[in-house]
């Protein structure tokens, strides 16, 4: 079987993108490379492991420049990630919301994380949302990307508590780390065949992460 060509979005620390490429699953996956929207740590660290790594910087200036330089990068980030031909591309702390264009002309092959329990907390605050709002379970979404803000259909979720005391860093740390189980066994589900992205279906059930699913023995 060919390795799943992998094509990782960053702007930030990249601990997700660690973890996938230190994770059980790697081999059966090709870091075809990683792009980032500025200078950051995730980018650096990629390069340091040969990975083809680069930066399509977002334009900066006011508002009003930003907005309209905002179409060459769309087309600049489009171009950049076709031209790496991925199978699937990974939004690991991507912080950038994708064109339109972007979307379709990828699409069934995007997957993003995100630290709740979609629909649940959308947006960039989603641990601080969860704390203020008070719940006692929170947790973490690998979704496909649409046009939205985190609304894509769903693959897997895992749930991690909210413990008395906890603020919206402890608890997004907690999240993080089911995340760093999470989302390298989806990614490596889809290199296996186990989850088709077409359909969002899964082989079985007994294909789905660890964590994935709650034990509901307690109610029948
Ligand atoms: C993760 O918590 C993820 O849920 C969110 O951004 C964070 C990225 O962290 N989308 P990292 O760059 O992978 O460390």
């Amino acid at each position: 079987m060919s390795k799943l060509r992998v094509v990782t979005l960053v702007s930030g620390s990249g601990s997700n993108l660690k973890a996938i490429f230190h994770s059980e699953f790697a081999a059966k996956l090709d870091f075809a490379g990683v792009v980032s929207d500025r200078q950051c740590p995730a980018l650096d660290w990629a390069g340091a492991q040969g990975i083809r790594a680069s930066a399509i910087p977002f334009p900066a200036g006011n508002q009003a420049e930003r907005k309209e330089r905002r179409p060459a990068w769309n087309d600049a980030l489009r171009a950049q990630v076709a031209a790496l031909s991925p199978d699937v591309i990974v939004l690991a702390g991507f912080m950038r919301i994708l064109s339109a264009d972007f979307v379709n002309a990828f699409e069934s092959k995007i997957v993003n994380v995100h630290p709740s329990l979609l629909p649940a907390f959308p947006g960039a605050h989603a641990p601080r949302d969860a704390i203020e709002a008070g719940v006692r379970v929170s947790g973490c979404t690998v979704h496909l990307v649409d046009e939205g803000v985190d609304t894509g259909p769903i693959l897997a979720q895992v749930p991690v508590p909210v413990l008395p005391g906890d603020d919206a860093k402890t608890l997004h740390r907690r999240i993080q780390q089911a995340e760093h189980r999470l989302f390298p066994a989806v990614i490596g589900a889809i290199a296996e065949g186990n989850l088709n992205l077409s359909t969002q279906t899964w082989q079985s059930e007994c294909a789905m992460p660890q964590g994935s699913l709650w034990n509901v023995s307690w109610m029948s």
